[in-house]
């Protein structure tokens, strides 16, 4: 067994992070797996950076907003994506653009920009309200619906038809099993909790079967697609992506595109999903907060559809989506590996180290935010913001790297909720409070039932 980067004795000028006690051979481990959030939670006595080591991996952690900002803004090139969310992240994405580096990375990302800008996002509007306004509809008064599996429905419908310009309701749709059967073999293969997450892919268990089948349906239909979409192109992020090019005027290559379709569909879907399962829960918690969402939705919309351009004029529903990713970041905690020493906080970060940026932790940190632990959109004043370090908020992410989704996740989820919460309250079905896991995404350890109420 190597000695740990942060026992070993080197030279530095600045001294290496302190941190807890570590363990000859296992480090840091059995602390971490018994508690991760206790262990989170005891980390920030020995400072704003702080060293420890889990499953034989140096780690460093930056509880800093201005930490945060250089490892991802103004130093970001000494810190890469980390080698292990690179292994461990799903191989289904390929080399698509959360884990690509390097010029590869810069070309995809130029490529794609234009996907994103405001004016292509207003065209992905319609389903962001008529899916959420047809799914609402159906519900009946007094009806029991689990949460996060209703929201992941939705979210994986709209994003279906902002990629492939198909409804995967209708049964004829060619990308309705893919999308579905991969979502499905994603979570079941990254779910922490279950056994076949811990086999190897190549090993031949039912998991793995299915996991590698659904792959294969998704390929095969994905390559369908882009054969249709070549000679007959719609306005979809397929044939937008299909028909880019790079400064020397090169398309992106049949297996870049893959990786990238793959890879919306892993980053877009079940991030929105739960946050817009932290909405509903939190709302139904905070009846007063819920109230006035209801009282700002009557009175500026007067019971017709939102649109984007109601965006501006919906605050408190801005501030309430604002709110819900602070207290419960989908995306909880941001990896990073430095690519050569660095010096964060007066500590020397070692070439190699992992570094991670939690979200869950900094929305939460009372030196940021007054009574972090309660839910209250109010607090998002204009003075808030402009006092609040830039940091102490990154739900999605920060530099070069930060999502490029963000403008169409933020509109997807003033319009859902504003759409459904126009038609009905949900409430909760137990008393029981939220327990959550540190999972892909943070994530409800429970199914959340909700009971429709129609207003
Ligand atoms: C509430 C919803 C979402 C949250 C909280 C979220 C969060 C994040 C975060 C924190 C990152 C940065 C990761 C890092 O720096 O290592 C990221 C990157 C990314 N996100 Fe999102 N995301 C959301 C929705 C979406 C959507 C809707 C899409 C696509 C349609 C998307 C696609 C991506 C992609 C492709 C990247 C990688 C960007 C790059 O490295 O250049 N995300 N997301």
């Amino acid at each position: 067994m190597t000695a740990s980067k942060f026992t070993a004795n080197r030279p530095a000028e600045f001294p290496l992070p302190p941190g807890p006690k570590s363990y000859p051979g296992i480090g840091n481990t059995l602390g971490f797996l018994r508690d991760p959030f206790a262990f989170y939670d005891g980390l920030a006595q020995y400072g704003d950076v702080v060293s420890y080591s889990v499953a034989g991996e140096d780690f460093c952690t930056v509880l800093h907003p201005d930490y945060v900002e250089q490892v991802l803004v103004t130093e970001e090139s000494k810190f890469g994506k980390s080698e292990f969310i690179r292994d461990g992240g799903a191989k289904f994405v390929g080399n698509g653009l959360v884990v690509s580096e390097g010029e590869f990375w810069r070309r995809q990302r130029t490529m794609m920009q234009p996907a994103f800008y405001r004016e292509r996002i207003d065209t992905y509007t319609e389903p962001m309200v008529d899916f959420p306004a047809e799914t609402a509809d159906s519900w009946d008064d007094g009806e029991t619906i689990r949460l996060r599996e209703t929201m992941a429905e939705l979210t994986l419908r709209i994003l279906s038809k902002a990629l492939f310009d198909h409804d995967i309701r209708d049964e004829r749709s060619p990308v309705r099993d893919a999308a579905i059967g991969i979502t499905r073999a994603i979570n079941e293969k990254s779910d922490a909790g279950s056994v076949g997450s811990l086999i190897p892919e190549w090993i031949p268990t039912a998991t793995n079967r299915r996991y590698r089948r659904a792959i294969a349906r998704f390929d095969d239909a994905i390559h369908t697609l882009i054969e249709e979409r070549r000679d007959d192109p719609g306005d979809d992020f397929l044939s937008m992506l299909l028909h880019a090019t790079d400064e020397n005027g090169e398309k992106m290559s049949p297996k870049a595109l893959r990786d990238e379709m793959a890879t919306f569909l892993f980053a877009g879907h079940e991030t929105t999903a739960l946050a817009l399962t932290y909405c509903w829960y939190l709302l139904s918690t905070n009846p007063d907060v819920r109230r006035k969402l209801h009282d700002e939705l009557d009175s500026v919309l007067d019971g017709r559809r939102p649109t984007m351009a109601d965006l501006e004029n919906l605050e408190y529903t801005d501030k309430v989506v604002t709110e819900a990713l602070r207290r419960y970041s989908p995306a909880y905690v941001i990896f990073r590996e430095t690519t050569e020493d660095a010096v964060v906080g007066g500590y020397t970060i070692p070439e190699g180290t992992s570094l991670t940026l939690p979200q869950f932790v900094i929305h939460n940190d009372g030196r940021w935010y007054d009574d972090p632990d309660e839910f209250r959109p109010e607090r998002w004043t204009a003075e808030m913001k402009a006092d609040l370090p830039d940091y102490a908020y990154f739900p999605f992410g920060g530099g070069p790297r930060h999502c490029i989704g963000m403008r169409f996740a933020n509109a997807e989820l003033r319009l859902v909720l504003a759409t459904i919460a126009q038609r009905v309250a949900l409430d909760r079905r137990s008393e029981n409070g939220l327990d959550v896991r540190m999972g892909t995404t943070l994530e409800p350890t429970e199914p959340i039932e909700m009971s429709v109420r129609t207003r």
